[in-house]
């Protein structure tokens, strides 16, 4: 699956990085190795409903392809995407810059293109959603440990504003 060749891809390179630091004691070289053996995956599925989340039709709830969404920590902008064909997106970031504690409590995921554009009957103005972060998990991929953060859900702001 695609995030998945992209994580590999991130640890690939990663581990090049590593590599590449350089002659240094062997263990100081293993210290930065584990800590770079690590992720965390901000991840989910924004749908094409007036609040953003699963409808009552459950899996079958049109999706929000192509939408802008941005992790934002503190009003701060941290990273951008897009969500694909399927509604999803992926934002990796590396655990050495990010605390996890801080992520949970200070950061929320925002969608950033208007509801209308992937349903004409829904707002076309202040359709940005937002949501808090929840942790779900960590999975092994290969040595890797992936962090999995989710939303909690999105909410329909009647505004542009810029608060979490
Ligand atoms: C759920 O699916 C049924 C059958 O396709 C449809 O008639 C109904 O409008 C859908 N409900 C929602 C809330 O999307
Ligand atoms: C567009 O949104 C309206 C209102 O939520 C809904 O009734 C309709 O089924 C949606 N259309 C599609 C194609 O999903």
């Amino acid at each position: 699956m695609a995030s998945k060749a992209r994580t590999l891809f991130l640890v690939s390179l990663l581990i090049m990085a590593a590599v590449a630091v350089g002659p240094m004691a062997a263990e100081a070289q293993l210290g930065i190795i584990s800590g770079l053996l690590g992720l965390i995956n901000v991840h989910g599925t924004v749908f094409c409903t007036a609040n953003g989340n699963m409808g009552a039709n459950g899996t079958a709830t049109p999706v929000f392809p192509n939408a802008g969404v941005q992790l934002q920590c503190g009003g701060t902008i941290i990273s951008t995407t897009t969500t694909n064909a399927a509604g999803i997106f992926s934002i990796l970031l590396d655990p050495l810059r990010f605390i996890l504690t801080t992520l949970l409590n200070d950061c929320s995921v925002r969608v950033t293109t208007p509801l209308s554009t992937c349903n004409a009957t829904l707002p076309s103005v202040g359709g940005l959603l937002s949501s808090p972060l929840q942790f779900v998990g960590d999975i092994l991929v290969g040595l890797l440990r992936v962090t999995q953060l989710v939303p909690t859900g999105f909410n329909l702001l009647p505004s542009n504003s810029n608060n979490n």
